[in-house]
């Protein structure tokens, strides 16, 4: 790797998983074999991701949207994310990875949020790399409960009123669910789809955008690695004339 390519390291890397289910089809096997093979491909990215020096990579695991699939499929899904957080916490833990979840809560199962918390307590001083993962997240829920969270201020405490007024977008950003986390640099989008599907609309608002046909459970190191590689050669304006 170049000196020029490592001085451009995005901090923040965020991976829309998509395909498994296109993935286990091609293969003649059942759409959960797709996101078994898938956990593989989030074992291989969090690697990379340290190799990389990336300080925060985040996972779009399950959205909002994604409760409105057959029953069996989100039962999986669940199932799944419950033993890769027991399989997995330990090497992560070890590894110095800071392990995070976001996303509307409020509907998970009491024993997905029991594991979370307990995996979140054990990593919350770790420094290597922040492991962020979207559940039962989506970019429209997170701005409404924003607004809400001012809503309820303002009804608590009416002298907020004021600064609620006078604030900027940045004040805005500590009453989203990823307050702390910064804004993605780098957000890739596999399967070939090219859509957000209600991903991170607010944070995203200035991140490069990367879609490959690669579909998730294809997904490895040298993926990453080349998505990070093309990430160092984009120009970032931000609006302004260079
Ligand atoms: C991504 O793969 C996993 C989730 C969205 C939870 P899909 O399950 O969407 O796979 P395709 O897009 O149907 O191939
Ligand atoms: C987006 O994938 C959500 C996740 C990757 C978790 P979907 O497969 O649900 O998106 P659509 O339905 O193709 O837009
Ligand atoms: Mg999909």
């Amino acid at each position: 790797m170049s000196a020029e390519t490592k001085s451009n390291i995005p901090v923040h890397v965020s991976l829309i998983m998509d395909g498994n289910g296109r993935w286990a089809k091609e293969r003649g096997q059942e759409r959960v074999y797709g996101h078994l093979e898938g956990v593989e491909s989030v074992r291989a990215c969090v690697e990379a991701a340290v190799e990389a020096g990336v300080r925060y990579l985040s996972l779009y695991a399950f959205s909002e949207e994604n409760w409105n699939r057959p029953e069996a499929e989100v039962t999986a899904l669940m199932g799944l994310m419950v033993k890769a957080m027991a399989n997995e916490m330990e090497s992560l833990h070890r590894n110095g990875v800071r392990f995070v979840v976001v996303g509307n809560r409020e509907r998970l199962a009491p024993e997905i949020n029991e594991s979370i918390d307990s995996c979140m307590a054990m990593t919350a001083d770790n420094k290597v790399l922040t492991l962020v993962i979207f559940l039962s997240y989506s970019g429209k829920w997170d701005i409404l409960q924003a607004a809400k969270k001012m809503a309820v201020e303002i009804l608590e405490c009416p002298e907020k009123a004021d600064d609620i007024l006078d604030m900027d977008v940045s004040g805005f950003d500590r009453y989203l669910a990823t307050s702390g986390i910064p804004d993605p640099d780098l957000i890739v989008r596999t399967s070939g789809e090219c859509r957000l599907s209600n991903y991170l609309l607010w944070q995203g608002a200035y991140s490069e955008l990367l879609f490959v046909d690669t579909l998730w459970p294809d997904f490895r190191k040298p993926e990453f690695h080349a998505a990070v590689e093309y990430y160092s050669k984009r120009d970032r304006r931000y609006g302004k004339v260079k």
